[in-house]
């Protein structure tokens, strides 16, 4: 598909998706959600791509938020519709992708962009990666899920001060935190993601996609650990698990076959 607002590509079975506005640091409008939304409908519908990558165009930013210049025309009910709206078109569609989804962070990820990264199933940043909830500079909280997803990876205290006081971190604190799963060179950052996923996509597409579903099932209680069950059940129902199992005992290397 062709866009307007977005760059992909197809690679060795990833498909990377590039946030194209550099001249409002790949700031999200409502092009960028609606493109977004088709291209994440891209990595579930089409077989040839196993997983993806979504960053920015340029040094700068990945994504410098909502474009906050369509924010002066929003009321109480369409400013809801506006967070809905991109919550279950884009950042839900993503969590919940069956095809591991990665945000390769290379450059400013705040607002918007900061819960852009963070409803990917992980991150990986550039060292002059900057992250930041500063909603509340302009009399506003965050829409699209980080006042629930940031409680999940950084725990409540520090989910609170990060969003209270608007304040950016580096990409190296975000690391500690648990936000960022590895810093690397901005030169490097897309190889190294997709070396990730390389690994990735060397294992059995059925048994990740049972991985993406339980862990974004997590559960403080009984229920999350029953859903861990019935997916480890459900994987003996593959052919996967056959060639997987066999291929240990025989001492070979596995194929899987998705099925
Ligand atoms: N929405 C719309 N436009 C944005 C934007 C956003 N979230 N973030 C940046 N831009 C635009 C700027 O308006 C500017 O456009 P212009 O050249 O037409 O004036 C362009 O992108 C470059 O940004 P600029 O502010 O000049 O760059 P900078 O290097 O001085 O500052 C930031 C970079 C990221 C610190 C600054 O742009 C910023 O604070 N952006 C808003 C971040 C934010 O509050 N995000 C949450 C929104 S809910």
């Amino acid at each position: 598909m062709n866009y307007q607002t977005l760059l992909t590509s197809l690679e060795n079975n990833i498909f990377i998706i590039t946030i194209n506005r550099p001249d409002k640091l790949n700031a999200l409008n409502k092009n960028v959600i609606e493109e977004l939304s088709a291209a994440i409908d891209e990595v579930y519908n089409n077989a040839e791509i196993k997983s993806a990558i979504i960053t920015g165009t340029g040094e700068k930013a990945f994504v410098a938020g909502a474009d906050i210049s369509e924010f002066l025309q929003l009321d109480k009910n369409s400013g809801e519709s506006l967070a809905r709206k991109g919550q279950q078109t884009v950042f839900d569609k993503i969590e919940n992708s069956p095809k591991p989804i990665i945000a390769a962070v290379n450059g400013f990820a705040l607002g918007g962009g900061c819960e852009l990264a963070l409803a990917c199933h992980f991150i990986i940043a550039s060292d002059n990666a900057k992250f930041g909830q500063p909603e509340v500079n302009l009399g506003l909280i965050p829409g699209y899920g980080g006042t629930q997803r940031l409680v999940q990876l950084v725990g409540k205290s520090r989910a609170m001060q990060f969003i209270m006081t608007g304040e950016m971190i580096k990409a190296e604190d975000a690391e500690q935190y648990g936000i960022v799963n590895k810093v690397v060179p901005q030169n490097k950052l897309l190889d190294e993601t997709k070396e990730i996923l390389q690994k990735i996509h060397s294992k059995a597409p059925l048994a990740i996609t049972k991985v993406i579903e339980c862990v974004n099932n997590f559960d403080h209680t009984q229920q999350g650990y029953d859903f861990e069950m019935k997916k480890f059940g459900e994987c003996f129902a593959t052919e996967d698990v056959k060639e997987g199992v066999n291929t240990f005992l025989e001492k070979r290397k596995p194929v899987f076959k998705g099925k």
